[in-house]
């Protein structure tokens, strides 16, 4: 019995050394290698507990999308124009010689009933609203297809920050286009029918 557990314990002893001299150098070879702000370990660390998870940061950028002088569901008499559920707009920012004149280029979500879009940036250091335009990108449409607001669909709106909305958490910051963005009807002035 005891002698088993000796060779047992000893056969034991040999397969952690192994085990050690199989698991160790790697970790030491990493932890050499690189700088200990580099290393990475190699499965997923388990998820925060809810009350200490920080969100990763972003920006949001929102707005609405009308559709001009037609009398939609929501037709707002003050602008003369309704809002235009399912377009899109894209946002587009410049990045300067720091970033290596990369393009963020993000499209929004497809404007709701009330033609309201989000745009979540995630890759904030791209974002400067100086060199952030909102576009024109897509009406559901061709009843409303003409851009009216920019007229012009290569220049962009510019941004501000709006100081009404409440920023998510995480958020680090909340920007709207100088106006509301508008496609109209094109050259026959029929309009959709919703
Ligand atoms: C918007 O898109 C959804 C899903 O594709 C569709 O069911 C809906 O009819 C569209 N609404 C309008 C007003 O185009
Ligand atoms: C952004 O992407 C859209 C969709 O792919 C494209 O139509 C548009 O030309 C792009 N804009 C820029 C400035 O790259």
């Amino acid at each position: 019995m005891a002698a088993s557990l000796k060779v047992n314990g000893a056969v034991l002893a040999t397969v952690a050394v192994i085990f050690l001299a199989a698991v160790l150098p790697s970790h030491a070879s990493t932890m050499v290698d690189e700088p200990a702000a580099n290393y990475k370990p190699a499965a997923p660390a388990p998820p925060p507990p809810a009350s200490s998870y920080t969100p990763p940061p972003f920006v949001v950028v929102h707005g609405v999308i009308y559709c001009k002088s037609c009398k939609l569901r929501g037709y707002n008499s003050g602008m003369d124009a309704s809002p235009l559920p399912n377009a899109t707009v894209s946002l587009v920012c410049y990045g300067d010689e720091e970033s290596g004149y990369r393009v963020l280029n993000q499209t929004s979500t497809a404007a709701d009933r009330n033609g309201y879009f989000i745009v979540m940036v995630y890759d904030v250091d791209m974002f400067d609203r100086h060199t952030c335009r909102l576009y024109l990108r897509s009406s559901p449409t061709p009843l409303c297809a003409r851009p009216s607001v920019p007229s012009n669909p290569k220049l962009g709106l510019t941004l501000v920050r709006d100081r009404a909305a409440t920023a998510p958490r995480g958020a680090r910051g909340v920007y709207h286009a100088r106006t509301a963005l508008m496609y109209a009807p094109g050259a026959g002035g029929k309009c959709p029918l919703y």
